[in-house]
């Protein structure tokens, strides 16, 4: 069996839709709740603890018919910074791309602060993105100036 052959085995090839690739292990089923994919009427096909040269171990998500929206962009990497992303339009790859931070979330993040207006009047919610001095990724709440560590980020 030659290598390619191999690997269409481990999750079958998608008509149309999107592959979401090199997901850290560990965030894969984080991804498919934050996508809300359990509630999806297309097909979804997915694997984890896959071997994966570049990443160690990586999951992939493969959705029918579905291409994400920027704020659904958005969420995967603040979840999963090494993901790609792929669209598929009639068998072929359309599209590959690393998914990219935007400078400002808006909407999608609730503050981790219970005083923050945003928890206790009818605001939206803005966050700056920032780096602390890791690399690691913060949220910088636009009203109340507290940053969010990754692990404290709660999606509406
Ligand atoms: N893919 C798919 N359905 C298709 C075409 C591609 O599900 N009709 C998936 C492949 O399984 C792969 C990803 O989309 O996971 C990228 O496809 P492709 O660029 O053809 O794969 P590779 O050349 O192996 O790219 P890479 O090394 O980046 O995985
Ligand atoms: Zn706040």
């Amino acid at each position: 069996m030659d290598n390619n052959k191999r690997k269409e085995l481990k999750v079958s090839a998608i008509r149309n839709g999107t592959v979401i690739d090199h997901i850290p292990s560990d965030k894969s089923f984080q991804v498919i709740k934050i996508l809300d994919l359990e509630s999806s009427n297309n097909p979804i096909y997915f694997g984890t603890a896959f071997e994966s040269k570049k990443y160690g171990k990586k999951g992939i998500i493969k959705i029918s018919n579905k291409y994400f929206k920027d704020e659904e962009i958005s969420k995967i990497a603040m979840v999963a910074p090494s993901a790609t992303l792929i669209e598929i339009s009639d068998y072929e790859v359309t599209s590959k791309e690393k998914v990219v931070l935007p400078e400002f979330i808006d909407k999608i993040v609730k503050c981790f602060n219970p005083n923050c207006v945003t928890n206790v009047e009818d605001v939206e919610t803005k966050f700056r993105v920032i780096e602390d001095h890791n690399g690691e990724m913060k949220l910088a709440c636009h009203y109340c100036e507290k940053t969010m560590k990754k692990e404290n980020i709660e999606f509406f």
